[in-house]
């Protein structure tokens, strides 16, 4: 990690501060590849339907810094969750390619993706995708021993502690609340300290304080391991502390707005 430039430093331009830059038109070649825990490079994703083809995502382009947060909103149908899923590795683009942490994905085979999904990504569903036939702390260790990590159940048991379930640790997701169940995911998805923490409305069908203490949660992890985070919400006060938003519409990303630099 030792080495980096700062952006723009290549070339010289005036513009080195593209904090402030709110066009969403990337120039690639001014990146230094090192300084993107994340990039994508005109995704385009296409399935047929009874009606024919229809394309869900086109020409998107995009690029995020290493411990940034960054939120993914618009209405319902645009196109947020199929991008996550592209950029997490778990589904394929139809054109374009990306590059997580300096490799490229859209170069790599179902287990190439799969190998880099369990040690560099985490993955949190609405759906929290926790298996009912483990318990809370067996959950957690699922991650780490699939990584071959020493120590899983300590670990594990860390996590859970900072989500503040240590107590549940034996509970089974059938005997968990829904934020539990939430932090649980949370604290899945954080144990193996990936690079890129992807969650998909994390907040969503909870109550404002769960959902808020959520939130912290998810700032907290980002700023004690410098998690890069990209979180699909519907929630205005979620998007607002995160670095920047992106606005999808007919799976293009429309706009970009920097919440830090509005009145
Ligand atoms: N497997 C599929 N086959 C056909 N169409 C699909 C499929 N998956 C998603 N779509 C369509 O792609 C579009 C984008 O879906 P996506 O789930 O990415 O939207 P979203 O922005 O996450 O919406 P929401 O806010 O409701 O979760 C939608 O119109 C959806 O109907
Ligand atoms: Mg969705």
């Amino acid at each position: 990690m030792t080495g980096e430039s700062p952006a723009g430093a290549e070339t010289g331009n005036a513009d080195d501060n593209t904090k402030t830059n709110t066009n969403s038109q990337y120039d690639f070649k001014r990146m230094k590849t090192s300084e993107y825990v994340l990039k994508a490079q005109q995704l385009g994703k296409q399935l047929s339907s009874p009606e024919g083809l229809l394309t869900i995502l086109e020409g998107v382009d995009l690029e995020i810094r290493r411990g940034e947060s960054v939120a993914i909103v618009g209405v319902s149908g645009a196109g947020k969750s199929t991008l996550l899923g592209l950029l997490a590795g778990l589904d394929v683009p139809s054109e374009g390619k990306i590059w997580l942490r300096d490799e490229e994905i859209t170069a790599m085979d179902e287990d190439g993706r799969a190998a880099l999904r369990a040690n560099h990504v985490g993955f949190v569903f609405q759906s929290f995708h926790l298996i009912s036939s483990l318990t809370a702390l067996e959950n957690v260790m699922l991650p780490l021993e699939l990584s071959g990590a020493a120590d899983a159940s300590g670990t594990a048991l860390r996590a859970l502690q900072n989500v503040g379930l240590e107590a549940r640790r034996g509970h089974y997701p059938k005997q968990l609340s829904g934020g539990e169940k939430q932090r649980v995911a949370i604290a899945r998805a954080f144990v193996v300290e990936p690079a890129v923490l992807f969650a998909d409305e994390p907040t969503g069908n909870l109550d404002k304080r769960t959902g808020e203490t959520i939130i912290d949660l998810l700032f907290r992890m980002n700023s004690e391991s410098h998690t890069t985070l990209v979180l699909v919400t519907h929630d205005t006060s979620l998007a607002s502390r995160c670095d920047r938003i992106l606005h999808m519409d007919a799976g293009r990303i429309e706009r970009e707005e920097l919440p830090g630099s509005l009145p």
